[in-house]
């Protein structure tokens, strides 16, 4: 197993990861977990180096990584670290890694790769408990556990980015919200990775990035990483896709997703739903980009998906600048819900989904989680 396996391997997304695993030296060193800080770029690159399970979680927490398959690789790696603190008597050891566990399921509520992520390593865990595993085993599995979710997702990303690439033709106008690009996954991102592969094919798209109001994840991070990958985009306020779809500017849509409801219906960024419903007024298409670990069969349709409310100073102030009447009220969903209605097609690591989305995505899922 290579040291940092979730350092993406391709030049064009090279040079930076969301979060990466250090194993140094021999076993009786204490791995760490390396974060690029989120919250203090495109102007700040700064690193959050754990050593401890609990500063990955409050890492989550505080969306110093956030996009939800980046939130289930941290919270993965998370786990495998808690496994190095925890102590060596077999009982005491479960039981402490367990606590991390439950506390990384609080971290953040829509994003359904965390608990895939979670449920995964609880798999591994007990299996390896239920073979009567010592500790240094454990430690070595669900550390190889970790670095197998960040390879695959980002083996899913690169697949998502070939099959999404036929949905695009030189020329065109792409809007994107929110981040989904190689710091909200393993390396290329869901609705960015068509975007970094037509690139190096030399299909020339022009990106619109919305700048997604009020955590400005498309300001911030989206318009950071195309102009890193040396890709033609412009940034725009979320008020004004209206405009551009009207004007024929943008003619297509591609979005992340932090959850997708057996019915195609997708929670993602807050602001999505608003743009899904002004493409299809202009008969614009809504791709949707994820990979299966962000479908929930387990959600009939997005009416149950937990939307997560955070902070609403996040709304009245502008990075510590308040921009509203002191005691003003506001609300801060941080997702909304896209009726499946809207979607033009989901592209995931196995293929482009089009509706009608139940069966589809069942098959897809099942493709992947089969034994
Ligand atoms: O609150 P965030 O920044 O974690 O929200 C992220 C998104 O909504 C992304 O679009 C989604 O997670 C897809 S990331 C590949």
């Amino acid at each position: 197993m290579p040291e940092d396996t979730s350092v993406p391997s391709d030049g064009l997304t090279a040079g930076y990861a969301a979060v990466v695993w250090n194993s140094p030296g021999g076993p009786a060193d204490h791995p760490t977990v390396t974060i690029l800080d989120q919250t203090r770029l495109p102007h700040v690159v700064d690193l959050v180096v754990a050593r401890s399970w609990k500063t990955v979680a409050s890492a989550i927490r505080t969306m110093q990584v956030r996009g939800a398959p980046a939130i289930g690789i941290a919270a993965a790696m998370g786990v495998a670290l808690a496994a190095h603190e925890a102590p060596d008597d077999t009982s005491q050891f479960h039981a402490f890694v367990e606590d991390a566990c439950a506390d990384f399921a609080t971290t953040r509520p829509t994003a359904v790769n965390l608990f895939w992520a979670i449920d995964r390593m609880r798999r591994c865990l007990s299996a390896l408990r239920a073979h009567r595993a010592g500790t240094v085993e454990c430690r070595r599995v669900v550390e190889a556990e970790a670095l197998s979710i960040s390879c695959e997702d980002e083996a899913s990303c690169h697949a998502i980015g070939t099959h999404g690439m036929s949905l695009f033709s030189a020329g065109d106008g792409v809007l994107t919200h929110c981040n989904a690009g190689a710091l909200a996954t393993g390396a290329w991102g869901t609705a960015l990775a068509p975007i970094f592969l037509s690139h190096r094919a030399g299909v020339g798209l022009h990106v619109f990035v919305d700048e997604t109001r009020p955590f400005l994840q498309g300001a911030r991070l989206t318009a950071w990483e195309l102009m890193e990958a040396g890709i033609d985009c412009t940034l725009i306020t979320d008020n004004m896709a209206a405009h551009f779809m009207g004007s024929g500017a943008i003619q297509k849509v591609i979005v992340g997703a932090d959850r997708i409801a057996a019915n195609g219906d997708v929670a993602n960024k807050i602001g999505t739903y608003g743009v899904a419903i002004i493409a299809r007024e202009h008969g614009n298409p809504v791709y949707v980009a994820a990979p299966t670990s962000t479908v929930d069969l387990s959600l009939a349709s997005g009416r149950e998906i937990p939307i997560e409310m955070r902070d609403p100073a996040e709304v009245t102030t502008f990075r510590g600048q308040p921009v509203a009447p002191t005691g003003m009220h506001a609300l801060h969903p941080a997702f909304d819900v896209t009726p499946a209605k809207y979607v033009t097609a989901i592209i995931t690591e196995v293929g482009v989904h089009y509706p009608p989305f139940g069966p589809a995505l069942a098959s897809a899922v099942a493709s992947t989680r089969s034994g």
